[in-house]
């Protein structure tokens, strides 16, 4: 009799176990929504890494500090906190559901995220001179700011980039610099703080093209050593972050060299310069196994891109320039180029099929996030294509005229 109830309690709590298992799977396919993670090499815990909850804790209450909020929206912490959607604006898919303008008067600020080799000088110089703008940029020969001030202002910026703010956040400032450090430098900027909504925008390009320009720039001489790469509230130590190099700079590097130096930060720039690093301990790689150090930054770095309230391909100019316009409401007065010449390219023909494979390896999590934002791009191509009416029209005249009868080419004059 005993052993019979025994027995009874025992498969009682096998199938109690069963079932808290398969509710975890759930839970955790549910947590996941990318191929990221298949389950086979998700290792991911909690308790392995407890700073998640206590970076989540932190990131709720500074949500108003210039971030875009990413956490808050993470089923995890909507769900143990009980957040509610406030105000998070923000991100792509709130603006085009909501009738949403860019208010250049109020309070928007757009943050251009410039990372190295991506096409962003020009994007960042088109942004300040060619918007159609009830006030454009104030732009002097031989100066490379301009003056981004909004309608009616003579010290209120709408533009975070370095031809207009400057690197006020750091050379080549990354997510977690400028999420940390906008607000701040927005009010020192403006002598005065406010409360303001940001935009965070970024252009990405084709990792091996990439890779090999930023490889050409850096044989030309360029380091970008004055980046401060802040994370966490400081610099990392050079052992977290070992130079490439002695001396100067790296001044006629091989390729090979440039491949092998695990510290170069050329390598998966993009998913790097995306994600919250804060997650995965900073620069320090011996926080946790670099498998998982990897995922969380690739996961990372895709929910922020898919936050960010425009982002544009260096390939798909045309739908970038689409895309910024529709979103922002804002036009520009010249059409982007398709440059198919450029230094990256050009470097390509010259490198052995060989190299290109080793160059793919080593920039896995960037071809990764490459394909994402590939997809998501065209995916947001879609979506606002069916909801222009004028659609052919607008795209064949992407920056060659002003104006037109249903305020499509208005810019803001309308607000
Ligand atoms: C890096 O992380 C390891 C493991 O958490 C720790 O022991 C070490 O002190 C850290 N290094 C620095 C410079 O913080
Ligand atoms: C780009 O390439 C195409 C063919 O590959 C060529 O016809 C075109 O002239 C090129 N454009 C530029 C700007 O070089």
């Amino acid at each position: 009799m005993d052993l019979m109830k025994k027995s009874v309690k025992y498969r009682f709590f096998l199938g109690f176990c069963v079932l808290v298992t398969i509710l975890c799977f759930i839970l955790l396919s549910w947590l996941c929504p990318d191929k990221v993670c298949a389950f086979s090499n998700w290792h991911y815990s909690q308790l392995r890494y407890p700073s998640w909850s206590k970076l989540s804790l932190k990131h709720v209450v500074a949500d108003n500090l210039g971030r875009p909020l990413t956490f808050l929206s993470h089923p995890l912490i909507k769900e143990r906190l009980k957040v509610v959607d406030v105000h998070d604006k923000l991100s792509f898919d709130e603006l085009i559901r909501s009738d949403f303008h860019f208010d250049i008067k109020g309070s928007d600020v757009i943050v251009f995220l410039h990372i190295q080799k991506t096409g962003g000088t020009s994007f960042g110089r088109h942004l300040v001179r060619d918007l159609d703008l009830e006030q454009p940029c104030q732009c002097r020969k031989g100066r490379k700011k301009c003056r981004c001030y909004r309608p009616d202002s003579d010290d209120k910026y709408w533009l975070f980039s370095r031809y207009s703010t400057g690197w006020k956040c750091g050379l080549h400032a990354d997510w977690t610099e400028l999420t940390n450090c906008v607000e701040s430098a927005m009010d020192q900027t403006e002598k005065g703080s406010a409360k303001r909504r940001y935009f965070y925008i970024t252009l990405l390009r084709e990792p091996v093209a990439r890779f090999l320009s930023e490889f050409r720039h850096v044989q030309r001489g360029a380091t970008w050593k004055t980046s401060r790469h802040l994370c966490d509230g400081r610099p990392p130590t050079p052992e977290e972050l070992p130079q490439c190099f002695a001396g100067e700079d790296w001044r006629d590097v091989s390729l090979n060299e440039f491949m092998n130096c695990h510290s170069n930060l050329a390598i998966n720039r993009q998913t790097r310069m995306l994600a919250d690093l804060t997650l995965v301990g900073c620069y320090n790689t011996s926080a946790m196994p670099p498998r998982d150090r990897d995922m969380l930054m690739l996961a990372s770095a895709k929910e922020n891109l898919r936050k960010m309230a425009f982002f544009g391909l260096c390939e798909y100019q045309k739908i970038s320039q689409y895309l910024f316009e529709s979103t922002f409401h804002l036009h520009f007065l010249q059409p982007f180029h398709q440059l198919n010449e450029t230094h990256g390219s050009l470097a390509r023909s010259e490198i052995s099929e060989d190299d290109i494979k080793k160059i793919r390896r080593l920039n896995h999590l960037d071809v990764q996030l490459y394909e994402y934002a590939t997809t998501l791009l065209k995916h947001r191509f879609e979506i606002v294509k069916k909801k222009d009416k004028n659609f052919e029209e607008h795209f064949k005249n992407l920056g060659k005229k002003k104006g037109s009868p249903d305020g499509y080419g208005s810019g803001l004059k309308e607000s």
